[in-house]
């Protein structure tokens, strides 16, 4: 089950990027991690994020995962994920028995929990209710060494229909729930421990206090990882990799191509190329910061102004998926054209995130499947080697090096833009510039009014939208016959699923004047209000 979308949008203020101290390269071969098998959980991805906040590097393999494979990366422990599987479904991922040969701490989460007890005695059964959502924890006697010093009742968030009933030989059974006889129970001596609820969400509020046990107190973590040790390790890979090369790296103006490049120019300085195509669909002074910022660093950059020939191309076109291969199509032609230019280039960075690479294929069972808007869309037949300095980071994480990198807040900050950019928010009509300027100057007040509210940070994306339609309106004394805008806001977590967010009314009253009175060919301002799914985040 989904926990609730935070939809009441506050402050930014406790939003900051706080970059830990981090670890000098000498220590980088003795960097500690926890490895996190995906049984498919929902919030798998979200436990290795959580136990990276704790100060160690986990990362995500499948519940499948040989064990030599996994004894090889001597893991200082092993966390086992929930699933959406029963544990008596024919096709249920059982628990990998050979695990416990590692003699190393294991903490089964959810289904990891339920599939290590079966396997290990214990009493498992279907129940005719499952606990879905805020439950309360009631802890047994002292609360064992997992969950000892807590308060003996507290809140926790459960999203199962198994129960465990009887813990395993050897086991302590150290939390109930109502619907839970054993919803946590432990084997210290062997290392053993589960809990049927779920830490790394913020619905459970001494989550973090248990993994931090877990990792600290149970299996002697140091807790000294912190993005910005990634910094000192991929300046070293990258030189290694690239050597004498020259390397390529196409901008969009968002946060994770500018950090990859940010990261290989440390790495190999001016032997990297920046491309920044401006296809005149960015929003308004995006391509001057991009510029700017790039300048400031002094990496090579070429900006290539390209609106003349994104507009001439999407003359006439009103479908969304031709509007997206003609941008798409005329960005690669760009691209290849620069390329050529610089002569001798052997490799290309690419800001893949740690989540693009879990999704396509880290997780064996996940029941859901992201479908994939390549932002800058270049063809995997590029002759070029890959560089992609940010494979094994959250975006949180992306976010946080590139401020340690000295990006620019706002760039550091900026929220996701899709590769085609304006282009798929001028909806039902052709893309001109003269609906082009009517949409970046509405979008522009939008954001300078949610910045104002310090909303920004809180909201996963914040645009306007263009639909061509035209409605009746009334004006001074006389009649109006102009364009609607849309307000698209929402909350999110990974685009997956979305929630509309909750702008305060007086801040929706002010961009509604605003937009209205500062621009003549609008008279109304919507409010899209649907969630995702039924609908999408983008309207096209
Ligand atoms: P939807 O509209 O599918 O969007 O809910 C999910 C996320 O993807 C972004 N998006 C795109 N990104 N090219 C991109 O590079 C596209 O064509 C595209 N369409 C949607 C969208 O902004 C959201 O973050």
């Amino acid at each position: 089950m989904t926990p609730p979308q935070n939809t009441t949008v506050t402050s930014d203020d406790e939003q900051g990027v706080e970059p830990v101290d981090g670890i000098s390269i000498d220590d980088l071969s003795a960097v500690e991690e926890v490895l996190v098998l995906d049984f498919g959980g929902q919030y798998s991805q979200l436990i290795a994020r959580r136990i990276r906040e704790c100060g160690v590097f986990a990362e995500l393999l499948p519940s499948t995962t040989p064990v030599e494979k996994i004894r090889e990366r001597a893991p200082k422990a092993l966390v086992l994920s929930g699933g959406p599987a029963s544990v008596y479904e024919p096709e249920a991922p059982p628990f990998p028995t050979q695990l416990l040969d590692l003699e190393i701490p294991m903490l089964g989460i959810c289904y990891g929990m339920q599939a290590m007890v079966l396997a290990l005695g214990g009493r498992v059964e279907s129940a005719e209710t499952g606990e879905f959502g805020r439950t309360d924890l009631v802890l047994r006697d002292d609360g064992g060494r997992l969950l000892g010093g807590l308060p003996p009742e507290q809140s926790c968030w459960m999203s199962h229909r198994d129960v465990v009933f009887e813990a395993p030989e050897g086991f302590t059974a150290l939390a109930s729930s109502p619907s839970s006889p054993v919803a946590a129970c432990e084997f210290p001596d062997r290392g053993l421990y589960g809990i049927q609820f779920h830490p790394e969400v913020v619905h459970t509020p001494y989550g973090t206090e248990i993994l931090t046990r877990f990792l600290r107190d149970i299996a002697g973590c140091e807790q000294q990882w912190s993005p910005k040790s990634v910094i000192a390790e991929q300046v070293e890979r990258i030189q290694a990799q690239v050597g004498d090369g020259k390397v390529i790296c196409g901008l969009s103006g968002g946060v994770d191509s500018s950090v990859a490049a940010l990261l290989v120019h440390k790495a190999v300085g001016e032997k990297l190329t920046c491309v920044f195509v401006d296809h005149g669909l960015m929003r308004l002074n995006e391509a001057e910061q991009v510029v700017e910022a790039f300048e400031q660093f002094g990496i090579p950059l070429i900006h290539v102004e390209a609106e003349e020939r994104f507009l001439a191309k999407l003359a006439g076109v009103d479908d969304p998926e031709t509007k997206r291969k003609i941008i798409g199509a005329e960005f690669i032609r760009v691209f290849e054209e620069e390329a050529e230019k610089l002569e001798d280039v052997s490799f290309l960075v690419q800001g893949t995130l740690y989540s693009d690479v879990i999704e396509s294929g880290g997780s064996d069972h996940a029941a859901t499947i992201k479908s994939h808007h390549n932002v800058g869309g270049l063809p995997d037949d590029l002759e070029f080697d890959l560089v992609e300095p940010l494979r094994m980071l959250f975006k949180d994480e992306v976010r946080a090096v590139g401020a340690e990198l000295g990006l620019p807040e706002r760039m550091v900050w900026r929220q996701p833009f899709p590769g085609p950019g304006l282009g798929i928010r001028i909806v039902g009509g052709e893309v001109n510039r003269e609906r082009l300027d009517i949409l970046r100057s509405a979008d522009a007040i939008l954001q300078e009014e949610i910045r104002a509210a310090e909303l920004y940070r809180q909201l996963w994306q914040s645009f306007c939208v263009l639909p061509v339609v035209r409605s009746v309106g009334v004006q001074g004394d006389g009649r109006t016959y102009a364009y609607p805008i849309v307000i698209r806001a929402v909350t999110s977590d990974d685009a997956m699923t979305a929630d509309w967010a909750r702008l305060p009314y007086d801040l929706l009253e002010r961009v509604s004047n605003r937009i209205i009175n500062e621009i003549r060919d609008v008279n109304r301002v919507a409010l899209d209000i649907s969630s995702k799914p039924p609908a999408t985040i983008e309207w096209e």
